[in-house]
């Protein structure tokens, strides 16, 4: 059994191969980065455009490090939202003609959900019932998993994601896309005390996240400082800045593990790959006594092995797929 994964909802092309028993015989992630650089921010169309133009030599190159044809495939799968919409439709309309074409099925995958799955790829004795933080550039959402493929939504981002609010002052600043590396690099040598934020929380005591005010708050002080790159104070913001993002979702979490007694706790997505939020989210989860998984950096941001990881327990699970021809992408996720 062999399953071939793909995932183009944002700005990486990605496809990989994973055997029956889990292994992953091959990754391949295509960043945009230096397309979408020079705006500061991912541009749909271009996104959409270099997909198309990347799609089949990621495909390709997948196979090739797996040591396999597209005739060894048993299954396809791809992430079918939510995301930007022509980004999504390039993967799921290649995934679709592959199945077609070898009459092979088509297994579709939500990407929060795939991102969650992200954590069992290295580790698939994780003990339900699991809560999930998963924090990207298009989400900051905490999820309970009652047992395996259950995924429910227990507290969203109201307004920006984290990973989108790190991106946002890293371009106020100058500092480069995407900015949450940048700040990940230049916060680790500075003193997070010397700037205060007061960590952003919902003052209806929602279980929500919200970080637009704190993002305001916190370009109040680059202006009243004059804060730019060259700045000495540069890292101390940083520092600070990060530190605050930190304590806002690990409040969250803690209120959630208070509420609900999870056997463990999943940290995922692209900010989970910040040094600071894995430091003092495995500090967390050893002071709760609560096993804490954070995937490898290369499967906390976009990549389509948690896409064909995901795919193959609903498989295993007894999960069918439905007619794969009429599958449609979504924006935005409706269900769960
Ligand atoms: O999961 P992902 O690849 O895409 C979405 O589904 O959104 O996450 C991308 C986000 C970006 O906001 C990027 O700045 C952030 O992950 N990111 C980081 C780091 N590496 C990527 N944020 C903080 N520290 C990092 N080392
Ligand atoms: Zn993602």
């Amino acid at each position: 059994m062999n399953i071939l994964g793909i995932e183009t909802s944002c700005d990486e092309t990605s496809a990989a191969v994973l055997r029956g028993d889990f292994a992953i015989a091959s990754s391949v992630v295509l960043s945009q980065d230096e397309i979408h650089a020079p705006y500061g921010g991912v541009v749909p169309e271009l996104a959409s455009r270099q997909h198309i133009l990347s799609i089949s030599y990621v495909v390709e190159e997948s196979l090739r490090r797996a040591e396999l044809e597209l005739r060894d495939i048993d299954a396809y799968s791809v992430t079918q939202g939510p995301g930007l919409i022509g980004s999504l439709l390039v993967g799921l309309s290649y995934a679709k003609a592959l199945g077609f074409a070898f009459r092979k099925p088509v297994i579709p995958v939500d990407h929060l959900e795939a991102h969650v799955y992200s954590a069992f790829l290295e580790n698939r004795r994780i003990r339900f019932p699991v809560l999930a933080l998963l924090v990207s550039g298009g989400h900051t959402s905490l999820l309970w998993m009652e047992r395996e493929l259950r995924y429910e939504p227990i507290g969203h981002t109201r307004d920006d994601a984290a990973g989108e609010a790190l991106d946002k002052i890293a371009k106020f600043l100058g500092l480069g896309y995407p900015g949450g590396p940048i700040i990940d690099k230049l916060a680790a040598d500075g003193d997070p005390r010397t700037f205060r934020l007061a960590p952003p929380q919902m003052s209806d005591g929602s279980p929500d996240f919200s970080f637009s005010g704190f993002k305001t708050a916190a370009l109040r002080q680059i202006r009243e400082w004059n804060l730019t790159r060259g700045h000495p104070g540069i890292q101390d913001f940083l520092a600070g800045f990060e530190s605050s993002v930190v304590r806002a979702l690990l409040h969250n979490v803690d209120r959630a593990v208070r509420e609900r007694s999870p056997e463990s706790l999943i940290l995922c997505g692209g900010v989970a790959r910040n040094r600071r939020l894995r430091r003092e989210f495995e500090a967390y989860g050893r002071n709760a006594g609560i096993p804490a998984y954070i995937p490898s950096p290369e499967f906390c941001t976009d990549n389509a092995a948690m896409v064909a990881g995901l795919a193959l327990a609903r498989r295993e699970s007894g999960e069918t797929s439905a007619s794969e021809l009429t599958l449609n992408a979504y924006a935005r996720r409706s269900r769960g």
